[in-house]
């Protein structure tokens, strides 16, 4: 090389010239180190895929980019997930050497067709039935740990509760003794350094040194346990699986992943752990709502996991010519993937540096990779993150982070979370000196991933107003004065009144923004409902709210919108139509009701809507003639909610329409108990993850793939909201839910697993 030529070798990224961005990132640097996808937010903006001198990576920054390379495991291997990030010295190979290490393939880093079959062999541990066989040992630890310094007001909770309990409770899953924890801690760190860090040529040896007792240690144990491996445990439970398939789990496959599991399944809880405990303490009205809605857990640790993950970057060998993101990459190259900047991807998450507890998407993160390598112990980790913040927010609510502490983290390029950290807290004002009540109150624990159903909000009820006869109108608030989540027209909320759980359409008008508004019409035949909001409810009260959701929403670009309503059905219709309005499309409105003065919002309803409004007071002898209604028209949309008689005559009518014409807004579903003498069961063949799951004729697709660890999000499970939707590659699909169109149906590209089935013997999804 000529002094001041190029020092960057271009033949290694493809012959692309290599950008002043791209020479410069480094991931040992300060600022990958401190904040990974802050530090490649340039990355995500301008350039999403490039090569990075610095490690002789190509380094992959956006999410649809990422989980591509995850869901094809075929044109990027995971065989080099483990290999040494930095080159390793010749007297620390030779000092592994010494000690017969021999880390082989494992679950993280074989290929097929090896990976599929052991994968499925042992699998069975990490399903959600035979984790929650482990959650009373979880719950003891966490316990135990915090028991030991709930007095002392400071703590380091890494180096006093959340390296170690993951750690004992990977040892209980993995069935291997307790012992040696201390030592085992060292081992860990090791291991970490060793694959991921960048050592210094002394420290390399060093590493290596307890790497190697690391792999010493890791093989006794199977030993001790292969003598008798009739024990609880993933261990015992794969020597007596290698007994069934020798050729599939052999012996030095049990090493490795005897000594890679130990790793994976608590170093990383560990570090997510801490992540999750650091960021809702810096976000303390979030740990308040916590500590007040203990619910909201499972989604805050999902949008922990999200935000500020464990698990920064992976990594893939690519095996042929191919492309990323529309970037050339060539055989053989490298690829740092890097899923936590893919977790801040503003193309896929809304404001994703925002921490949101109730984001809609949260659970798509990729902090657990995705496809047939996705991490096998991800409902373990959930299951001890919720665990460890149902003990904290019970015990220690007023736990803050101790003030001007410096976080610091092992350097290397893929496992993150702080070494340390301080918090204090008053313990005289510990609640379980108050009301030792407290230590019985058990958080409950949701096993996979969450369900939207599980996200309340606390609202206060800022007015109650009569409406008409017999329907009042309530304004709901955040009693923080925060403004409540933007609605879309046909959204609804559910309230928990008194017991019970009932919905009701939003209706507020533009220029509301932050409130909500419902009208609640007084039902004869009510069970507490609406007699409760009529008699009891009154300014000031306080009330759990789910929601905003919308399985009624309205299509945007239709040439001319009909929208009806009967009676109290108006509460969605009416927001339907100053939407329409507001965008200048063409609308009728038509209102049909027993009286004047049982129709809510007349007012409003002429001052915003005029000559668009039909009314039908029965008592005037009006009446809605359906077969007059413009719905025969291509281009014409109805919208309608009201009583059944109205929505059947309407449905009736339809038939003689454009398909997709009527939509109608559906709170109750058609869905039956599943009746096993009439359904059959049949196989779904998952497409990504290259396993095949069988639906038992009783059970539904949603329920199978949760047993089979498949992450699947969900809300209404009655197949009314659309949540639960999955690709269909390949076979017919006998729908049974209310949100798919016609024309959806017939295309057969989309099935909703809570509800529908296969007609024939199998399924298979892009999952
Ligand atoms: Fe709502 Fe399936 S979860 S349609």
């Amino acid at each position: 090389m000529t002094s001041g030529a190029c020092p960057i070798d271009h033949s290694a990224a493809g012959g692309r010239p290599v950008s002043a961005n791209a020479a410069a990132f480094n991931p040992f640097g300060e600022a990958y180190q401190a904040d990974p996808p802050e530090s490649l937010r340039w990355s995500r903006d301008e350039e999403p895929v490039f090569y990075s001198p610095e490690i002789g990576y190509w380094v992959v920054t956006r999410y649809d980019d990422v989980k591509a390379v995850f869901r094809d495991n075929v044109t990027f291997s995971p065989s080099i997930a483990l290999e040494k990030i930095t080159p390793v010295s010749e007297e620390a190979t030779a000092t592994l050497a010494r000690y017969g290490y021999a880390m082989n393939r494992t679950l993280v880093n074989e290929d097929e067709p090896a990976h599929m079959p052991r994968r499925r062999a042992l699998l069975d541990p990490f399903t959600p039935a035979r984790l929650a066989e482990h959650e009373p040992m979880v719950r003891r630890l966490a316990r135990d740990y915090v028991d030991r310094f709930v007095d002392a007001g400071e703590a380091d909770l890494v180096d006093e509760m959340l390296w170690e309990v993951p750690l004992t409770v990977a040892l209980h899953f993995l069935g291997v003794p307790e012992e040696d924890m201390a030592t085992l801690r060292q081992y860990s760190i090791a291991h970490t350094v060793n694959t991921w860090g960048r050592p210094s040529p002394e420290e390399q040896v060093a590493v290596a040194e307890a790497v190697g007792r690391f792999w010493q240690y890791a093989g006794e144990v199977l030993e001790k346990i292969r003598r008798d491996p009739s024990g609880p445990g993933w261990i015992p439970f794969s020597i007596r699986a290698q007994r069934q398939q020798p050729e599939v789990i052999t012996d030095s496959y049990l090493h490795s992943i005897m000594m890679a599991g130990i790793v994976a399944a608590h170093e990383t809880t560990a570090n997510a752990a801490a992540n999750a405990i650091k960021l809702l303490l810096e976000n303390r009205a979030v740990w308040r709502e916590l500590c007040a809605e203990p619910s909201l857990i499972p989604n805050a640790v999902e949008e922990c996991l999200r935000h500020s993950g464990s698990v920064a970057a992976w990594r893939r060998l690519v095996t042929e010519d191919t492309t990323i993101g529309g970037v050339p990459i060539p055989r053989g190259a490298k690829l740092l993937i890097v899923n936590s900047s893919a977790n801040r991807d503003e193309r896929h998450f809304d404001n994703p540096d925002d921490f949101d507890i109730r984001r809609e998407n949260t659970t798509d993160h990729l902090t657990f990779g995705y496809g047939s390598h996705q991490c096998m112990g991800k409902n373990l980790a959930r299951m001890e993150l919720q665990v460890f913040l149902g003990e904290l927010t019970t015990r220690l609510p007023h736990l803050e982070l101790v003030p001007g502490q410096r976080f610091t983290y092992l350097p290397n390029t893929s496992f993150r979370g702080p070494e340390h950290l301080w918090v204090r807290w008053d313990p005289a004002a510990n609640p379980e000196r108050a009301d030792p009540a407290v230590l019985r109150r058990l958080t409950p624990v949701r096993i996979g991933e969450p369900s939207a159903r599980a996200i309340t909000r606390t609202v206060t009820v800022q007015s109650v107003e009569p409406a008409a006869d017999g329907i009042v109108t309530l304004t709901l608030a955040d009693p923080s004065g925060r403004p409540l989540p933007a609605w879309s027209p046909g959204a609804h909320v559910d309230l928990h009144l008194d017991g019970l759980s009932r919905q009701y359409s939003l209706c507020g008008e533009a220029g509301e923004a932050g409130v909500y508004r419902i009208a609640v019409l007084r039902e004869p035949e009510s069970r507490g409902g609406s007699r409760y909001v009529h008699e009891r409810l009154r300014p000031g009260a306080r009330l759990s709210m789910r929601g905003p959701r919308n399985h009624f929403r309205l299509a945007t670009g239709a040439r001319h919108y009909v929208l009806v309503a009967g009676g109290i059905g108006i509460t969605p219709i009416i927001a339907m139509a100053d939407a329409v309005r507001a965008a200048g499309a063409s609308y009728e409105v038509h209102y049909c009701g027993r009286d004047r003065a049982t129709m809510a919002f007349l007012d409003r309803l002429h001052r915003d809507h005029g000559d668009r409004l039909h009314l039908y007071p029965g008592s005037e002898g009006a009446r809605l003639d359906v077969s007059t209604l413009a719905g025969a028209d291509d281009g014409t949309q109805v919208y309608a909610c009201g009583p059944k008689r109205l929505l059947t005559a309407l449905e009736r009518q339809a038939r003689s329409w454009p398909e997709d014409t009527l939509h109608i807004e559906h709170f109750t579903t058609t869905r039956q108990e599943l009746d096993p003498a009439v359904e059959h069961g049949f196989d779904v063949e998952l497409a990504d993850s290259g396993l095949t799951v069988h639906v038992a004729p009783d059970q539904t697709v949603l329920a199978a793939l949760r047993a089979a660890n498949i992450d699947i999000p969900s809300d209404c499970e009655e197949g009314l909201c659309g949540t639960c939707e999955a690709p269909v590659l390949d076979g017919e699909v006998d729908h049974r839910d209310r949100v798919l169109t016609t024309a959806e149906r017939a295309a057969n590209s989309m099935m909703l697993t809570c509800c529908s089935r296969a007609c024939g013997s199998t399924l298979t999804l892009g999952l």
